[in-house]
């Protein structure tokens, strides 16, 4: 699979040689435990700090705000449970968008069987919100709204900076932010007193590793543990704190952080080719990404095609693309963010996804461009 190309970032990416390196350096180094209280736990300890601090730098928090997390998935079980269950003295109203990634929404349905009270904000054909709906749904006894920054399936840009005001603006809630599409291609921090509350990031979508992530905090919180045993990660989620996994996580972060301007560049001027080929394919392709989306994530469908034709059609010829999703490709019944979208019955089984990442090239692209033209003539007696 060497020649390969690999256009499936969003649903995982190729860690990188440097992080692949910290983490064998500190496997093989500084494998002590870092709660040891002899030298070489002290010093495991001095790098899970010094991880900590990165991330924390990048984030525009304090360290005792940056929890370490086995991935995007906990973080936002954990954000959206813990904020949910320590709040009910002010109420128990929550907010989130119909097109969270599944780890926020089956997280809020779990809280809405213990009575929360959960909304969903719709959104437009280009997957976004609408300010005025937010500021409609606002409540005094709202306590929660989480929203992803990026969407994995199509990459619309949700606007969270201006969320971010009104909430804070009009109520006592808490603004959880998903922000593993979007760290690392798009500025993400908590801004001082305007941003973010809570923001989640996972490793393996920045070039780090799978069972990594992080979740960070404006400001302290204080919580019930959600992981009972030892008392690591300030008690809130005991077990063996995985040194390597946050020195791993925290160079991928920095490095993802260095080279974004010089990515997003490339992403940009990549996206636009692509969606001017699209667009030449008048009816037989729909675009579902806007020429405003992340610059990393390009979602179209094929008029009346499976989504499993064309991905097999482009891996014939060594390109890898992927279904709206990598959670719901196995899935049969039409994703949640395309039925939010109100895609035309035509399109609604052909939906596609490529998304760049850090190995990429520009000859990967031309490649994929030509396969794209290739594959499209193929079909062409089948696209009706
Ligand atoms: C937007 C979004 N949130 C959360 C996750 C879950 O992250 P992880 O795979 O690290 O659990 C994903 C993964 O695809 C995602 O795209």
């Amino acid at each position: 699979m060497n020649d390969t190309i690999y256009l499936d970032n969003s649903a995982t990416t190729k860690p990188l040689k440097e992080v692949l390196q910290a983490f064998m350096v500190v496997n093989e180094q500084y494998y002590a435990n870092p709660a040891s209280i002899h030298a070489m736990g002290v010093e495991a300890n001095d790098l899970l700090m010094r991880a900590r601090e990165q991330v924390a730098d990048i984030l525009q928090t304090e360290a005792k705000n940056v929890l370490f997390t086995s991935g995007g998935t906990e973080s936002n079980n954990a954000a959206i449970f813990g904020i949910a269950r320590s709040n009910t003295h002010i109420g128990k109203h929550i907010l989130t968008t119909e097109i969270e990634h599944p780890s926020v929404l089956e997280t809020v349905k779990q809280l809405a069987t213990e009575g929360f009270e959960v909304e969903y904000l719709k959104v437009d054909h280009r997957g976004i919100i609408s300010l005025d709906e937010l500021r409609a749904k606002i409540r005094k006894d709202t306590i929660l709204v989480s929203m992803m920054h990026v969407n994995n399936e199509m990459g619309a840009i949700q606007p969270i900076d201006e969320a971010a005001k009104l909430i804070h603006e009009m109520s006592r809630a808490a603004l959880h932010v998903d922000a593993v599409q979007s760290f690392g291609k798009l500025a993400v921090s908590f801004k001082g007193e305007e941003g973010p509350d809570c923001i989640s990031i996972s490793g393996h979508k920045i070039h780090g590793f799978k069972g990594s992530g992080v979740l960070a905090f404006r400001k302290a919180i204080r919580w019930q543990p959600y992981a009972l045993g030892g008392g690591q990660e300030f008690g809130l989620r005991s077990g063996t704190v995985a040194v390597p996994q946050a020195v791993a996580l925290s160079k991928a972060a920095r490095i993802a952080v260095e080279t974004m301007h010089d990515h997003a560049k490339k992403y940009r001027q990549w996206h636009d080719e692509i969606l001017a080929q699209l667009n030449e394919y008048g009816e037989a392709i729909h675009i579902l990404s806007t020429p405003q989306g992340a610059s990393h994530i390009i979602s179209f469908s094929v008029r009346d095609l499976k989504g499993e034709v064309i991905i097999n059609a482009m891996q014939k010829r060594g390109v890898i693309v992927s279904t709206s999703s990598a959670c719901s490709s196995k899935q049969t019944k039409t994703s949640h963010v395309v039925e939010a979208l109100h895609l035309d019955e035509h399109y609604k089984k052909g939906v596609i996804r490529i998304s760049f990442g850090a190995h990429n090239t520009a000859e990967d692209i031309k490649k994929f461009k030509q396969v794209l033209a290739e594959v499209m003539l193929e079909l062409k007696g089948e696209i009706k």
